[in-house]
Protein backbone atom coordinates (compact mmCIF):
# COMPACT_ATOMS: atom_id res chain seq x y z
CA UNK A 1 0.00 0.00 0.00
CA UNK A 2 1.48 3.03 -1.00
CA UNK A 3 1.91 5.99 1.51
CA UNK A 4 -0.18 9.10 1.63
CA UNK A 5 3.10 10.56 0.19
CA UNK A 6 3.59 8.24 -2.63
CA UNK A 7 0.27 9.19 -3.50
CA UNK A 8 0.75 12.46 -3.03
CA UNK A 9 3.36 12.22 -5.79
CA UNK A 10 1.65 9.90 -8.39
CA UNK A 11 -1.54 12.39 -8.07
CA UNK A 12 0.83 15.07 -9.35
CA UNK A 13 2.06 13.01 -12.19
CA UNK A 14 -1.33 12.04 -13.49
CA UNK A 15 -2.76 15.13 -13.26
CA UNK A 16 -0.18 17.31 -15.57
CA UNK A 17 -1.39 18.33 -18.74
CA UNK A 18 1.37 17.18 -21.53
CA UNK A 19 0.80 18.98 -24.99
CA UNK A 20 -0.20 15.15 -26.35
CA UNK A 21 -2.22 14.37 -23.86
CA UNK A 22 -4.51 16.34 -21.33
CA UNK A 23 -5.10 15.18 -17.86
CA UNK A 24 -7.82 13.23 -17.08
CA UNK A 25 -11.19 14.74 -17.60
CA UNK A 26 -14.89 14.53 -18.78
CA UNK A 27 -15.21 14.51 -22.72
CA UNK A 28 -17.30 17.34 -22.99
CA UNK A 29 -19.19 18.94 -20.55
CA UNK A 30 -22.89 17.23 -19.13
CA UNK A 31 -24.83 21.01 -18.79
CA UNK A 32 -27.59 18.97 -17.55
CA UNK A 33 -25.71 18.36 -14.04
CA UNK A 34 -23.64 21.15 -14.10
CA UNK A 35 -23.79 22.18 -10.18
CA UNK A 36 -25.45 24.70 -8.91
CA UNK A 37 -22.62 27.65 -8.35
CA UNK A 38 -23.56 29.00 -4.75
CA UNK A 39 -24.49 26.65 -1.66
CA UNK A 40 -27.79 27.03 0.73
CA UNK A 41 -29.24 26.10 3.69
CA UNK A 42 -32.95 25.31 3.47
CA UNK A 43 -34.52 25.96 6.66
CA UNK A 44 -32.12 28.10 8.66
CA UNK A 45 -32.42 31.29 9.97
CA UNK A 46 -30.76 33.93 7.48
CA UNK A 47 -29.56 37.27 8.43
CA UNK A 48 -29.17 39.64 5.94
CA UNK A 49 -25.99 41.66 5.55
CA UNK A 50 -26.06 45.55 5.52
CA UNK A 51 -24.46 46.67 2.03
CA UNK A 52 -21.03 48.80 2.50
CA UNK A 53 -21.78 52.50 2.60
CA UNK A 54 -18.91 54.33 4.58
CA UNK A 55 -17.46 56.58 2.29
CA UNK A 56 -13.72 56.46 3.68
CA UNK A 57 -11.59 55.95 0.83
CA UNK A 58 -8.94 54.13 1.84
CA UNK A 59 -5.80 54.41 -0.29
CA UNK A 60 -4.59 50.78 -1.15
CA UNK A 61 -0.91 51.39 -0.36
CA UNK A 62 -2.11 52.17 3.40
CA UNK A 63 -3.63 48.38 3.41
CA UNK A 64 0.10 47.50 2.54
CA UNK A 65 1.43 49.51 5.55
CA UNK A 66 0.64 47.59 8.56
CA UNK A 67 -0.65 50.19 11.10
CA UNK A 68 -1.98 52.52 8.35
CA UNK A 69 -5.65 52.02 8.65
CA UNK A 70 -7.63 52.95 11.42
CA UNK A 71 -8.95 49.41 13.07
CA UNK A 72 -12.80 49.14 12.83
CA UNK A 73 -14.92 47.53 15.27
CA UNK A 74 -15.78 44.28 15.09
CA UNK A 75 -19.73 44.00 14.88
CA UNK A 76 -22.13 42.95 12.08
CA UNK A 77 -21.27 45.91 9.64
CA UNK A 78 -17.68 45.03 9.58
CA UNK A 79 -17.97 41.72 9.31
CA UNK A 80 -20.62 42.36 6.18
CA UNK A 81 -17.68 44.75 5.06
CA UNK A 82 -15.08 41.48 5.47
CA UNK A 83 -17.69 38.91 2.98
CA UNK A 84 -18.73 41.58 0.58
CA UNK A 85 -15.43 42.38 -0.24
CA UNK A 86 -13.62 38.87 -0.57
CA UNK A 87 -16.37 36.40 -1.30
CA UNK A 88 -19.09 38.66 -2.20
CA UNK A 89 -20.40 39.35 -5.69
CA UNK A 90 -18.76 41.93 -7.64
CA UNK A 91 -20.71 42.20 -10.58
CA UNK A 92 -22.93 40.46 -12.91
CA UNK A 93 -22.66 39.96 -16.89
CA UNK A 94 -24.73 39.00 -19.48
CA UNK A 95 -24.66 38.51 -23.22
CA UNK A 96 -27.71 38.00 -24.69
CA UNK A 97 -30.30 35.98 -22.13
CA UNK A 98 -27.09 33.97 -20.17
CA UNK A 99 -26.23 35.89 -17.41
CA UNK A 100 -23.51 34.86 -14.51
CA UNK A 101 -21.92 36.41 -11.24
CA UNK A 102 -18.10 37.58 -11.22
CA UNK A 103 -17.06 37.61 -7.75
CA UNK A 104 -14.60 39.53 -5.53
CA UNK A 105 -12.04 36.23 -5.61
CA UNK A 106 -11.82 34.55 -8.89
CA UNK A 107 -11.72 31.05 -9.48
CA UNK A 108 -10.71 28.65 -12.00
CA UNK A 109 -13.77 28.20 -14.61
CA UNK A 110 -15.81 30.99 -12.67
CA UNK A 111 -17.17 27.50 -10.68
CA UNK A 112 -16.58 28.61 -7.63
CA UNK A 113 -15.93 25.48 -5.17
CA UNK A 114 -14.69 27.22 -2.16
CA UNK A 115 -17.47 28.05 0.52
CA UNK A 116 -17.11 30.52 3.19
CA UNK A 117 -18.15 30.11 7.19
CA UNK A 118 -18.18 32.71 9.90
CA UNK A 119 -17.71 30.93 13.74
CA UNK A 120 -18.58 34.46 16.20
CA UNK A 121 -18.62 35.34 19.69
CA UNK A 122 -21.54 37.62 20.17
CA UNK A 123 -21.00 40.76 18.70
CA UNK A 124 -23.29 43.67 18.19
CA UNK A 125 -26.09 43.35 16.18
CA UNK A 126 -24.96 39.10 15.31
CA UNK A 127 -25.90 36.59 17.95
CA UNK A 128 -22.74 34.64 18.36
CA UNK A 129 -22.50 31.08 16.56
CA UNK A 130 -21.25 29.42 13.37
CA UNK A 131 -23.10 30.83 10.31
CA UNK A 132 -22.47 30.18 6.60
CA UNK A 133 -22.38 33.08 3.82
CA UNK A 134 -24.03 32.95 0.71
CA UNK A 135 -23.35 35.64 -1.39
CA UNK A 136 -25.82 36.22 -4.13
CA UNK A 137 -28.11 37.43 -1.46
CA UNK A 138 -25.38 38.68 1.04
CA UNK A 139 -26.71 37.35 3.85
CA UNK A 140 -25.58 34.42 6.50
CA UNK A 141 -27.41 31.54 7.22
CA UNK A 142 -27.61 29.97 10.52
CA UNK A 143 -25.84 26.59 11.10
CA UNK A 144 -25.20 26.34 14.53
CA UNK A 145 -27.12 27.73 17.38
CA UNK A 146 -25.09 26.95 21.20
CA UNK A 147 -26.29 26.90 23.88
CA UNK A 148 -25.53 31.00 24.97
CA UNK A 149 -24.04 30.22 28.40
CA UNK A 150 -21.76 27.43 26.82
CA UNK A 151 -20.76 29.75 24.11
CA UNK A 152 -19.95 32.30 26.17
CA UNK A 153 -17.80 30.30 28.37
CA UNK A 154 -16.02 29.15 25.36
CA UNK A 155 -15.18 32.62 24.33
CA UNK A 156 -14.10 33.81 27.45
CA UNK A 157 -11.69 30.81 28.28
CA UNK A 158 -10.34 31.68 24.76
CA UNK A 159 -10.11 35.29 25.87
CA UNK A 160 -8.19 33.99 29.37
CA UNK A 161 -6.37 31.69 27.43
CA UNK A 162 -5.03 34.15 24.77
CA UNK A 163 -4.73 37.16 27.38
CA UNK A 164 -7.05 39.03 25.52
CA UNK A 165 -10.85 39.97 24.61
CA UNK A 166 -11.55 37.38 21.94
CA UNK A 167 -14.34 39.64 20.60
CA UNK A 168 -11.46 41.39 19.24
CA UNK A 169 -11.69 38.78 15.86
CA UNK A 170 -14.00 36.38 14.25
CA UNK A 171 -13.49 32.84 12.35
CA UNK A 172 -13.71 32.48 8.86
CA UNK A 173 -13.12 28.58 7.96
CA UNK A 174 -13.26 27.56 4.06
CA UNK A 175 -14.41 24.80 2.65
CA UNK A 176 -14.13 23.10 -1.24
CA UNK A 177 -17.08 21.21 -2.86
CA UNK A 178 -14.48 19.64 -5.17
CA UNK A 179 -17.50 18.44 -7.88
CA UNK A 180 -18.02 21.64 -8.91
CA UNK A 181 -14.65 21.80 -10.17
CA UNK A 182 -14.28 18.22 -11.43
CA UNK A 183 -17.35 18.77 -13.61
CA UNK A 184 -15.84 20.63 -15.95
CA UNK A 185 -11.67 19.58 -14.93
CA UNK A 186 -11.61 15.51 -14.31
CA UNK A 187 -9.03 14.72 -12.12
CA UNK A 188 -6.87 18.05 -12.00
CA UNK A 189 -9.67 19.46 -10.29
CA UNK A 190 -8.38 19.22 -6.61
CA UNK A 191 -5.19 21.46 -7.95
CA UNK A 192 -7.83 24.44 -9.12
CA UNK A 193 -9.36 23.89 -5.83
CA UNK A 194 -6.96 24.70 -3.54
CA UNK A 195 -5.67 27.19 -6.23
CA UNK A 196 -8.88 28.95 -5.33
CA UNK A 197 -8.65 28.36 -1.66
CA UNK A 198 -5.06 30.32 -1.81
CA UNK A 199 -7.10 33.08 -3.83
CA UNK A 200 -9.98 33.55 -1.55
CA UNK A 201 -7.04 33.42 1.95
CA UNK A 202 -5.74 36.24 0.18
CA UNK A 203 -9.50 38.32 -0.82
CA UNK A 204 -10.10 37.95 2.58
CA UNK A 205 -6.69 39.17 4.25
CA UNK A 206 -7.00 42.02 1.51
CA UNK A 207 -10.65 42.89 2.42
CA UNK A 208 -9.63 42.07 6.41
CA UNK A 209 -6.92 45.20 5.47
CA UNK A 210 -9.24 47.66 4.43
CA UNK A 211 -10.82 47.08 8.10
CA UNK A 212 -7.47 47.91 9.61
CA UNK A 213 -7.52 44.20 10.94
CA UNK A 214 -5.44 41.22 10.52
CA UNK A 215 -5.46 37.73 9.01
CA UNK A 216 -3.93 34.53 10.41
CA UNK A 217 -4.19 31.11 9.24
CA UNK A 218 -4.57 28.78 12.39
CA UNK A 219 -2.43 26.18 11.36
CA UNK A 220 -3.49 23.49 14.64
CA UNK A 221 -6.85 22.62 13.15
CA UNK A 222 -6.92 19.20 12.12
CA UNK A 223 -9.38 17.93 9.22
CA UNK A 224 -11.85 15.90 11.46
CA UNK A 225 -11.92 19.01 13.78
CA UNK A 226 -12.80 21.78 11.06
CA UNK A 227 -15.57 19.23 10.06
CA UNK A 228 -16.72 19.56 13.23
CA UNK A 229 -16.63 23.14 13.85
CA UNK A 230 -18.04 23.98 10.74
CA UNK A 231 -20.67 21.40 10.70
CA UNK A 232 -19.77 20.44 6.89
CA UNK A 233 -22.24 18.14 4.84
CA UNK A 234 -20.27 14.65 4.42
CA UNK A 235 -21.34 12.16 1.46
CA UNK A 236 -22.03 9.68 4.41
CA UNK A 237 -24.84 11.68 5.69
CA UNK A 238 -28.24 10.42 5.41
CA UNK A 239 -29.05 12.32 2.61
CA UNK A 240 -25.62 12.72 0.99
CA UNK A 241 -25.40 15.83 -0.69
CA UNK A 242 -22.44 16.93 -2.85
CA UNK A 243 -19.37 16.75 0.26
CA UNK A 244 -17.67 19.33 1.26
CA UNK A 245 -14.05 19.06 2.30
CA UNK A 246 -12.25 21.06 5.08
CA UNK A 247 -9.86 23.19 3.97
CA UNK A 248 -8.60 25.48 6.86
CA UNK A 249 -9.66 28.07 9.08
CA UNK A 250 -8.82 32.18 9.37
CA UNK A 251 -8.61 34.02 12.48
CA UNK A 252 -9.56 37.58 11.56
CA UNK A 253 -9.64 40.61 13.54
CA UNK A 254 -7.92 44.29 14.85
CA UNK A 255 -5.85 42.37 17.21
CA UNK A 256 -3.39 39.22 15.81
CA UNK A 257 -4.23 36.59 18.27
CA UNK A 258 -0.77 35.91 19.90
CA UNK A 259 -1.76 32.34 20.11
CA UNK A 260 -4.15 30.74 17.83
CA UNK A 261 -8.08 29.82 18.98
CA UNK A 262 -7.92 26.64 21.01
CA UNK A 263 -10.23 23.54 19.04
CA UNK A 264 -11.08 22.20 22.56
CA UNK A 265 -12.98 24.94 24.28
CA UNK A 266 -14.58 26.00 20.97
CA UNK A 267 -15.93 22.40 20.11
CA UNK A 268 -16.55 22.06 23.81
CA UNK A 269 -18.45 25.18 23.33
CA UNK A 270 -20.27 23.64 20.59
CA UNK A 271 -21.51 20.52 22.57
CA UNK A 272 -25.39 20.32 22.84
CA UNK A 273 -25.72 22.73 19.75
CA UNK A 274 -28.82 22.89 17.78
CA UNK A 275 -27.55 22.66 14.36
CA UNK A 276 -29.96 23.98 11.47
CA UNK A 277 -30.89 23.99 7.54
CA UNK A 278 -30.76 21.44 4.86
CA UNK A 279 -27.46 21.61 1.97
CA UNK A 280 -28.92 21.79 -1.23
CA UNK A 281 -28.62 19.47 -3.50
CA UNK A 282 -26.24 21.11 -6.42
CA UNK A 283 -26.47 18.45 -9.60
CA UNK A 284 -29.46 15.46 -9.86
CA UNK A 285 -26.39 13.16 -10.88
CA UNK A 286 -22.54 13.57 -10.44
CA UNK A 287 -19.66 11.60 -11.86
CA UNK A 288 -17.50 10.23 -9.29
CA UNK A 289 -13.49 11.14 -9.93
CA UNK A 290 -12.35 8.95 -7.33
CA UNK A 291 -8.79 9.89 -8.02
CA UNK A 292 -9.97 13.10 -6.45
CA UNK A 293 -11.25 11.04 -3.22
CA UNK A 294 -7.97 9.45 -2.73
CA UNK A 295 -5.61 12.73 -2.92
CA UNK A 296 -8.09 14.38 -0.37
CA UNK A 297 -7.64 11.43 2.21
CA UNK A 298 -4.15 11.66 1.26
CA UNK A 299 -3.49 15.08 2.41
CA UNK A 300 -5.98 14.98 5.09
CA UNK A 301 -4.61 16.85 8.23
CA UNK A 302 -4.20 14.01 11.07
CA UNK A 303 -7.08 14.14 13.68
CA UNK A 304 -5.73 15.65 16.83
CA UNK A 305 -4.41 12.92 19.52
CA UNK A 306 -7.16 12.38 21.94
CA UNK A 307 -8.00 13.16 24.69
CA UNK A 308 -7.30 17.11 22.52
CA UNK A 309 -4.25 18.77 23.85
CA UNK A 310 -4.16 22.60 23.71
CA UNK A 311 -2.73 23.72 20.56
CA UNK A 312 0.47 24.24 20.13
CA UNK A 313 1.27 28.41 19.74
CA UNK A 314 1.57 29.75 15.92
CA UNK A 315 5.23 29.48 14.48
CA UNK A 316 6.82 33.01 14.83
CA UNK A 317 6.79 34.58 11.65
CA UNK A 318 9.12 33.96 9.31
CA UNK A 319 12.30 36.15 9.76
CA UNK A 320 11.76 38.65 7.00
CA UNK A 321 14.21 40.92 5.47
CA UNK A 322 11.98 43.28 3.96
CA UNK A 323 10.13 46.17 5.49
CA UNK A 324 7.05 47.60 3.99
CA UNK A 325 9.54 50.78 3.26
CA UNK A 326 11.09 49.03 0.49
CA UNK A 327 7.65 48.82 -1.31
CA UNK A 328 8.20 51.37 -4.28
CA UNK A 329 5.36 54.06 -4.22
CA UNK A 330 2.37 53.00 -7.02
CA UNK A 331 3.50 54.37 -10.36
CA UNK A 332 1.37 56.44 -12.57
CA UNK A 333 -2.13 55.36 -11.25
CA UNK A 334 -1.49 57.50 -7.92
CA UNK A 335 -2.52 56.28 -4.80
CA UNK A 336 -6.00 53.90 -6.21
CA UNK A 337 -8.72 53.40 -3.94
CA UNK A 338 -8.45 49.97 -2.24
CA UNK A 339 -11.84 49.36 -2.55
CA UNK A 340 -12.22 50.28 -6.28
CA UNK A 341 -9.66 47.92 -6.79
CA UNK A 342 -11.33 45.06 -5.17
CA UNK A 343 -14.74 45.32 -6.84
CA UNK A 344 -12.89 46.00 -10.07
CA UNK A 345 -10.78 43.24 -10.47
CA UNK A 346 -11.48 40.71 -13.11
CA UNK A 347 -9.56 38.35 -15.28
CA UNK A 348 -8.27 39.55 -18.62
CA UNK A 349 -9.77 37.05 -21.72
CA UNK A 350 -7.42 38.62 -24.05
CA UNK A 351 -4.23 41.39 -24.16
CA UNK A 352 -3.75 43.46 -26.59
CA UNK A 353 -0.05 42.48 -27.32
CA UNK A 354 1.42 45.78 -27.78
CA UNK A 355 1.12 47.59 -23.80
CA UNK A 356 4.61 48.00 -22.18
CA UNK A 357 4.47 48.28 -18.70
CA UNK A 358 7.43 50.35 -17.10
CA UNK A 359 10.14 48.72 -14.92
CA UNK A 360 8.59 50.70 -11.96
CA UNK A 361 5.56 48.97 -12.19
CA UNK A 362 7.40 45.67 -12.72
CA UNK A 363 9.39 45.54 -9.65
CA UNK A 364 6.66 46.95 -7.67
CA UNK A 365 4.44 44.09 -8.81
CA UNK A 366 7.22 41.75 -8.30
CA UNK A 367 8.16 42.99 -4.48
CA UNK A 368 4.87 42.81 -3.12
CA UNK A 369 5.06 39.32 -3.87
CA UNK A 370 7.77 38.91 -0.59
CA UNK A 371 6.18 38.17 2.50
CA UNK A 372 6.49 41.22 4.87
CA UNK A 373 5.04 40.91 8.83
CA UNK A 374 1.24 41.88 9.19
CA UNK A 375 1.37 42.68 5.06
CA UNK A 376 -1.75 41.06 3.25
CA UNK A 377 -1.73 38.33 1.53
CA UNK A 378 1.19 36.60 2.58
CA UNK A 379 1.32 37.56 6.08
CA UNK A 380 -2.27 35.80 6.32
CA UNK A 381 -0.77 32.15 5.86
CA UNK A 382 2.88 32.91 7.83
CA UNK A 383 4.98 30.13 6.53
CA UNK A 384 8.49 30.47 5.21
CA UNK A 385 7.95 31.28 1.50
CA UNK A 386 8.09 27.68 -0.97
CA UNK A 387 7.24 28.86 -4.05
CA UNK A 388 9.65 31.02 -6.30
CA UNK A 389 8.81 33.32 -9.84
CA UNK A 390 10.13 32.36 -12.79
CA UNK A 391 9.32 35.23 -15.05
CA UNK A 392 8.85 35.49 -18.52
CA UNK A 393 9.41 38.93 -19.48
CA UNK A 394 8.07 40.22 -23.12
CA UNK A 395 6.98 43.87 -22.78
CA UNK A 396 9.03 45.70 -19.75
CA UNK A 397 10.41 48.77 -20.02
CA UNK A 398 13.96 48.85 -19.59
CA UNK A 399 13.65 45.15 -18.72
CA UNK A 400 15.26 42.79 -21.75
CA UNK A 401 12.71 40.37 -22.96
CA UNK A 402 13.81 36.90 -21.07
CA UNK A 403 13.60 34.32 -18.66
CA UNK A 404 13.93 35.78 -14.92
CA UNK A 405 13.66 33.85 -11.42
CA UNK A 406 12.88 35.85 -8.29
CA UNK A 407 13.64 33.62 -5.22
CA UNK A 408 11.41 34.50 -2.66
CA UNK A 409 13.32 33.11 0.32
CA UNK A 410 16.66 34.42 1.52
CA UNK A 411 19.57 31.63 0.88
CA UNK A 412 17.53 29.66 -1.55
CA UNK A 413 19.08 31.26 -4.87
CA UNK A 414 22.04 28.74 -4.61
CA UNK A 415 19.64 26.26 -3.93
CA UNK A 416 17.42 26.37 -7.21
CA UNK A 417 21.25 27.37 -9.06
CA UNK A 418 22.21 23.78 -8.13
CA UNK A 419 19.18 22.39 -9.17
CA UNK A 420 18.61 24.32 -12.77
CA UNK A 421 20.10 24.40 -16.27
CA UNK A 422 23.93 24.75 -15.13
CA UNK A 423 24.04 26.90 -18.53
CA UNK A 424 21.21 29.42 -17.07
CA UNK A 425 23.67 32.70 -16.62
CA UNK A 426 22.03 33.63 -13.14
CA UNK A 427 22.59 37.21 -14.23
CA UNK A 428 21.72 39.92 -11.33
CA UNK A 429 19.64 42.56 -13.27
CA UNK A 430 20.64 46.05 -14.05
CA UNK A 431 18.34 48.49 -12.36
CA UNK A 432 16.32 46.12 -10.50
CA UNK A 433 15.89 47.37 -6.57
CA UNK A 434 18.56 45.94 -4.53
CA UNK A 435 16.34 44.08 -2.48
CA UNK A 436 15.18 41.94 -5.14
CA UNK A 437 17.67 38.66 -5.79
CA UNK A 438 15.92 38.81 -9.57
CA UNK A 439 17.98 36.55 -11.88
CA UNK A 440 18.28 36.79 -15.55
CA UNK A 441 18.34 33.21 -16.68
CA UNK A 442 18.26 33.80 -20.33
CA UNK A 443 17.86 36.91 -22.62
CA UNK A 444 15.54 35.78 -25.49
CA UNK A 445 11.84 36.56 -27.00
CA UNK A 446 9.80 34.10 -24.88
CA UNK A 447 6.09 35.25 -26.16
CA UNK A 448 5.19 32.01 -28.55
CA UNK A 449 7.05 30.02 -26.41
CA UNK A 450 4.82 30.83 -22.65
CA UNK A 451 1.90 31.28 -25.07
CA UNK A 452 2.43 27.83 -26.18
CA UNK A 453 3.43 26.29 -22.64
CA UNK A 454 0.10 27.71 -21.46
CA UNK A 455 -2.07 24.82 -23.05
CA UNK A 456 -1.56 27.49 -25.98
CA UNK A 457 -3.36 30.00 -24.53
CA UNK A 458 -2.02 33.82 -26.03
CA UNK A 459 -2.76 35.64 -23.04
CA UNK A 460 0.56 34.27 -21.80
CA UNK A 461 2.50 35.89 -24.48
CA UNK A 462 0.34 38.98 -25.78
CA UNK A 463 0.85 40.56 -22.29
CA UNK A 464 3.80 42.32 -20.68
CA UNK A 465 4.88 39.73 -18.63
CA UNK A 466 3.37 36.00 -17.25
CA UNK A 467 5.00 34.09 -14.44
CA UNK A 468 5.02 30.31 -13.08
CA UNK A 469 5.18 29.08 -9.55
CA UNK A 470 7.37 26.68 -9.07
CA UNK A 471 7.12 25.06 -5.46
CA UNK A 472 10.07 22.98 -3.11
CA UNK A 473 7.79 20.30 -3.87
CA UNK A 474 9.43 17.64 -2.57
CA UNK A 475 10.77 20.37 0.69
CA UNK A 476 6.86 20.87 1.18
CA UNK A 477 5.95 16.70 1.24
CA UNK A 478 8.89 16.15 3.74
CA UNK A 479 6.67 18.32 6.11
CA UNK A 480 3.26 16.31 5.81
CA UNK A 481 1.52 15.15 2.72
CA UNK A 482 -0.80 17.61 3.60
CA UNK A 483 2.12 20.67 2.27
CA UNK A 484 0.77 19.74 -1.00
CA UNK A 485 -2.50 21.45 -0.25
CA UNK A 486 -0.67 24.42 1.54
CA UNK A 487 1.87 24.98 -1.56
CA UNK A 488 -1.30 25.60 -3.96
CA UNK A 489 -2.71 27.65 -1.23
CA UNK A 490 0.72 29.58 -1.42
CA UNK A 491 0.42 29.83 -5.25
CA UNK A 492 -3.44 31.11 -4.75
CA UNK A 493 -2.37 33.72 -2.44
CA UNK A 494 0.44 35.14 -4.39
CA UNK A 495 -2.07 35.29 -7.42
CA UNK A 496 -4.24 37.31 -5.59
CA UNK A 497 -1.71 39.95 -4.81
CA UNK A 498 -0.68 39.99 -8.42
CA UNK A 499 -4.62 40.42 -9.68
CA UNK A 500 -4.89 43.29 -7.24
CA UNK A 501 -1.62 45.25 -8.07
CA UNK A 502 -2.22 44.71 -11.96
CA UNK A 503 -5.30 46.74 -11.38
CA UNK A 504 -3.25 49.45 -9.50
CA UNK A 505 -0.52 49.80 -11.42
CA UNK A 506 -3.41 50.41 -14.74
CA UNK A 507 -3.41 46.40 -16.10
CA UNK A 508 -4.81 43.41 -15.93
CA UNK A 509 -3.87 40.14 -15.27
CA UNK A 510 -5.52 36.34 -14.98
CA UNK A 511 -4.51 33.16 -13.51
CA UNK A 512 -3.53 30.37 -15.50
CA UNK A 513 -3.88 27.06 -14.20
CA UNK A 514 -3.97 24.86 -17.37
CA UNK A 515 0.08 24.56 -18.84
CA UNK A 516 1.91 21.88 -19.71
CA UNK A 517 3.86 20.92 -16.53
CA UNK A 518 6.54 18.95 -17.78
CA UNK A 519 7.51 21.42 -20.60
CA UNK A 520 7.83 24.18 -18.57
CA UNK A 521 10.03 21.79 -16.06
CA UNK A 522 11.83 21.11 -19.35
CA UNK A 523 12.84 24.81 -20.19
CA UNK A 524 14.01 25.55 -16.77
CA UNK A 525 16.66 22.01 -17.00
CA UNK A 526 14.75 20.77 -13.84
CA UNK A 527 16.02 16.87 -14.07
CA UNK A 528 13.58 16.04 -10.93
CA UNK A 529 10.39 16.86 -9.37
CA UNK A 530 11.91 18.36 -6.28
CA UNK A 531 10.63 21.87 -7.93
CA UNK A 532 7.46 21.79 -9.52
CA UNK A 533 5.56 24.59 -10.91
CA UNK A 534 2.05 24.61 -9.90
CA UNK A 535 0.30 27.73 -11.35
CA UNK A 536 0.89 30.49 -13.65
CA UNK A 537 0.12 34.11 -14.03
CA UNK A 538 -0.23 36.56 -17.07
CA UNK A 539 -0.39 40.58 -16.81
CA UNK A 540 -0.66 43.05 -19.63
CA UNK A 541 -3.19 45.55 -21.10
CA UNK A 542 -6.87 43.83 -21.62
CA UNK A 543 -9.08 44.07 -24.89
CA UNK A 544 -12.38 44.49 -23.16
CA UNK A 545 -15.28 42.40 -24.96
CA UNK A 546 -17.64 44.77 -26.06
CA UNK A 547 -20.77 41.59 -26.42
CA UNK A 548 -20.17 41.71 -22.94
CA UNK A 549 -23.22 43.73 -20.52
CA UNK A 550 -21.90 44.83 -16.91
CA UNK A 551 -24.38 44.75 -14.05
CA UNK A 552 -24.01 46.20 -10.65
CA UNK A 553 -23.72 43.00 -8.26
CA UNK A 554 -26.46 43.96 -5.53
CA UNK A 555 -28.67 46.37 -7.34
CA UNK A 556 -31.33 43.12 -6.47
CA UNK A 557 -31.14 43.73 -2.68
CA UNK A 558 -31.47 47.48 -2.45
CA UNK A 559 -30.99 46.97 1.25
CA UNK A 560 -28.70 48.93 3.33
CA UNK A 561 -30.32 48.42 7.14
CA UNK A 562 -29.52 45.01 8.97
CA UNK A 563 -32.68 42.89 9.05
CA UNK A 564 -32.88 39.93 10.81
CA UNK A 565 -35.72 37.08 9.51
CA UNK A 566 -38.14 35.93 11.87
CA UNK A 567 -38.94 33.14 10.02
CA UNK A 568 -36.33 31.85 8.07
CA UNK A 569 -35.80 31.41 3.97
CA UNK A 570 -37.43 27.87 4.09
C1 LIG B 1 -6.88 28.86 -10.21
C2 LIG B 1 -7.31 29.60 -11.44
C3 LIG B 1 -6.98 29.11 -12.70
C4 LIG B 1 -7.38 29.81 -13.85
N1 LIG B 1 -6.98 29.36 -15.08
C5 LIG B 1 -7.31 30.05 -16.19
C6 LIG B 1 -6.80 29.66 -17.46
O1 LIG B 1 -6.05 28.68 -17.60
N2 LIG B 1 -7.14 30.42 -18.54
C7 LIG B 1 -7.95 31.53 -18.42
O2 LIG B 1 -8.24 32.19 -19.44
N3 LIG B 1 -8.43 31.94 -17.22
C8 LIG B 1 -8.12 31.23 -16.11
N4 LIG B 1 -8.56 31.65 -14.87
C9 LIG B 1 -9.44 32.83 -14.76
C10 LIG B 1 -10.89 32.41 -14.48
O3 LIG B 1 -11.47 31.93 -15.65
C11 LIG B 1 -11.66 33.59 -13.89
O4 LIG B 1 -11.17 33.84 -12.60
C12 LIG B 1 -13.14 33.31 -13.79
O5 LIG B 1 -13.72 33.19 -15.06
C13 LIG B 1 -13.86 34.40 -13.02
O6 LIG B 1 -13.67 35.65 -13.64
P1 LIG B 1 -13.04 36.87 -12.86
O7 LIG B 1 -11.64 36.48 -12.45
O8 LIG B 1 -13.06 38.00 -13.85
O9 LIG B 1 -13.88 37.12 -11.64
C14 LIG B 1 -8.15 30.99 -13.73
C15 LIG B 1 -8.48 31.47 -12.46
C16 LIG B 1 -8.06 30.80 -11.33
C17 LIG B 1 -8.39 31.36 -9.97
Amino acid sequence: MPSPTQRVRAYHERTKHQPEQSAAGPQGLDWANQPEPFRTWADSETVDLPLWTATTEIPYDDCLRPGTVAAQPVNLESVAGLFEHSLGLAAWKSIGPERWALRCNPSSGNLHPTEGYLVCPNLAGLEGGVYHYTSPEHLLERRARPDPERWSRAWQELSQNQNQNQSQGVLVGLSSIHWREAWKYGERAYRYCQLDVGHAVGALSFAAAVLGWQTRWLEAWSDDNLIRLLGLPRSEAAKAPEEESPDLLLWIGPEVATSPPLSAPLLAGLRGATWEGEPNRLSAQRRDWNVIGEIAEACRVPPDPDPPTPDPPTPDPPAHRWSPGDLPPLPATGNAEALRLIRQRRSAQAFDGVTHMTAAAFYRMIDATLPRADVPPLAALGWEPRIHLLLFVHRVEDVPAGLYLLPRRPGVVETLRGALDPEHCWEPVEGAPDHLELRRLQTLDLRDLSAALCCRQDIAGDSAFSVGMVAELEEGLNQGPWWYRRLFWEAGALGQSLYLNAEAVGLRGTGIGCFFDDAVHRLMGLPDARFQSLYHFTVGGPIKDRRLATHPPYAHLKRVIPRKSETGRG
